[in-house]
């Protein structure tokens, strides 16, 4: 019978390259975001920052897992799947794509601070203990960004109905 420590070394390393394709699928969603908003600039400030947020997580995990002797060149795994379901939300053309964007985004941000969660868990459980300031650092990151997500929504439907109302595009 395999030891805890024996179960949770591959689990955490399966998760961590999961995470480092799902930030990198979130890089791909915010530019595409940022490529096209034009009315809505409060939440392209956030994401332009949450961007720049993004690149360190991803640095982050790139280093834990050089720390424990391990690549992160798998790309193609679980994460890149949930996470192209989530990112072809943002390719509506209906009309209202900075509300579903929204929505996508709210999600995304949610999935990773699960993942957080649960790499924190596994770091605290299988003596790992050493990197979970920078996976708590990233969490606090995503916890915040889905909070801004969240707590943004109302403002969204508004500025999107009084645009309309003004006869402007306020699909983006
Ligand atoms: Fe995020």
């Amino acid at each position: 019978m395999a030891t805890v420590n024996e179960i949770i070394r591959p689990l955490f390393i399966t998760g961590l390259r999961d995470v480092h394709a799902v930030e990198h699928q979130a890089l791909a969603l915010i530019d595409r975001q940022l490529d096209r908003l034009a009315h809505y600039p409060e939440i392209e400030a956030r994401l332009r920052s949450h961007r720049t947020e993004t690149e360190q997580q991803i640095s982050r995990v790139e280093q834990i897992l050089a720390d424990l002797g391990e690549s992160h060149s798998n790309l193609k795994d679980l994460g890149l799947s949930i996470s192209g379901n989530l990112a072809a939300l943002s390719h509506t053309v209906a009309g209202d794509e900075i509300i579903k964007n929204s929505f996508a985004n709210f999600a995304f941000e949610n999935f990773e601070i699960a993942s957080y969660t649960g790499l924190i868990t596994l770091a605290e459980d299988g003596g790992f203990g050493s990197v979970t300031a920078l996976l708590e650092q990233s969490l606090a990151e995503e916890q915040s960004m889905a909070s801004f997500v969240i707590g943004g929504i109302p403002k969204v439907m508004r500025t999107f109905v009084d645009l309309r109302a003004a006869g402007e595009d306020a699909s983006h």
